[in-house]
């Protein structure tokens, strides 16, 4: 890591908050104090303190929240687009998630709650740091998209369609792509890679405060395909102690060091689930076409709409063992759930089993009516139209819009690409 003095301001009516953040800066013999250190309270802040702010140009803020945390991440917003590269480190009281959401979209990229101590401010300072030392391409670019695979209902297939997605996605893209299972105490996602991890998504929380790009490296176990993965802990009972807010964090860590994050969840409403919602760009839905699945989504798509960072019309629905044989039709199946079919996945039992079985996913076999199906979800969510081969495929990919294609959720569209 580099050891060059960083642009650093510190922003807080909090004298003993100061103190501590200072002393942190002074105990690390590779750090400077900040250069600039606000005292006023944002009802106070005025063009004399922007002045300061704008002089320095700070590359890095330690802001204060805890007496107006609205304010404070308005503040944020602010500063950021005023300071294009600036990464905040944000203090206060623990935060609705509308607004933890909007403090990460403002550039905060460590949120400490309070009471916080100097070995966090230390962590949060050095990680910051870290993403600024240039040791790290990955840390200068916004942060990665987050797709996020549900389903109410167990074995609709969600696991088997993220894991299939995630591989396509890396291969239509060559961008990092990494699997979390978020199915924190039954995941099976290392089970249909064939890997067996050393390290697991609970080692990644008992370790944060020290995380870094390095120490992220060894937490992942890396597939053939080229598809990175988080697992799930092998035994169920050691996810107990994962708290929502952890989870939050470390999501956004990890979308700071991807392109795509790919997560797959329990059929629970847990914490889990409700974090990888709440970051989701877009979040899949997976049912088959059933009235038992189709109710139980019925019933849980309230929450999961509330819960969405993005806004609800940034869920997609996927319909999967589709065969077109069901008395339902996918009419029906939008009637009843109010959402548009995003893409069907053909029902084949056969070739999933097999390919769950040999630990090897199924894109990765030949030819299948499946396989057909995920690469095309993955074209159409990438922006890959036309089915071609080669580098020129590859390259369109690479300057393909994400962003141009979420809003669209059209049936028609969905089912014929
Ligand atoms: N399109 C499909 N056609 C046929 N079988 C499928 C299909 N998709 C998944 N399956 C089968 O359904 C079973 C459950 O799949 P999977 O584990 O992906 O579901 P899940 O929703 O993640 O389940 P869980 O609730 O246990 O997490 C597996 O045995 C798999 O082989
Ligand atoms: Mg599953």
């Amino acid at each position: 890591m580099t050891e060059r003095t960083i642009r650093t301001a510190l922003i807080s009516s909090d004298r003993s908050f100061r103190e501590m953040v200072k002393d942190v800066f002074l105990a690390h013999e590779a750090w400077t104090a900040p250069a600039i250190e606000i005292a006023a309270p944002f009802s106070a802040f005025g063009e004399n303190e922007l002045r300061q702010i704008r002089q320095l140009h700070p590359e890095v803020i330690v802001l204060d929240v805890a007496d107006e945390p609205e304010m404070g991440i308005k503040l944020a917003q602010f500063l950021s687009e005023a300071n294009p590269g600036l990464r905040l480190v944000a203090s206060g009281p623990q935060l609705p998630n509308e607004l933890l959401l909007a403090a990460m979209r403002a550039g905060v990229v460590d949120y400490l709650t309070r009471p916080t101590t100097p070995e966090a401010m230390t962590a949060a300072v050095e990680r910051v740091r870290q993403l600024l030392g240039g040791n790290t391409k990955e840390g200068n670019k916004q942060p990665g998209a987050l797709f996020a695979f549900y389903s109410p209902k167990g074995g609709a297939g969600t696991t088997t369609v993220a894991t299939n997605f995630a591989v396509v996605l890396h291969r239509l893209t060559g961008k990092k792509t990494l699997l979390v299972d978020l199915d924190l105490e039954l995941g099976e996602i290392a089970l249909l890679l064939g890997v067996q991890p050393r390290f697991n998504f609970v080692d990644m929380v008992q370790n944060f405060h020290r995380m870094d790009a390095e120490l992220l490296a060894s937490y992942i176990e890396r597939h053939d395909s080229g598809v990175h993965l988080l697992s799930a802990p092998y035994q169920p009972e050691t996810a107990e102690v994962v708290t929502g807010d952890e989870i939050r964090k470390i999501l956004m860590f990890l979308r700071r060091h991807y392109d795509y994050i790919v997560v797959d969840t329990a059929k629970s409403f847990s914490p889990a689930t409700l974090a990888a919602f709440e970051q989701a760009d877009p979040a899949f839905i997976v049912t088959n076409v059933d009235l038992a699945s189709l109710r139980n989504i019925q019933r849980g798509l309230p929450l999961l709409k509330r819960m969405m960072g993005r806004g609800e019309d940034h869920i997609r629905l996927i319909v999967n063992r589709y065969n077109g044989a069901s008395d339902i039709s996918l009419k029906d199946v939008e009637t009843t759930i109010g959402l548009r079919v995003f893409h069907t996945l053909s029902n084949d039992y056969e070739g999933v089993s097999r390919s769950i079985n040999s630990g090897r996913p199924i894109v990765l076999n030949g030819d299948s009516k499946y396989g057909a199906d995920i690469q095309a979800m993955g074209r159409q969510v990438t922006g890959l139209k036309a089915k071609k081969k080669g580098a020129k495929a590859r390259l369109s990919a690479l300057s393909a819009p994400l962003g141009r294609l979420f809003g669209r959720g059209k049936a028609e569209e969905a089912t014929k690409s």
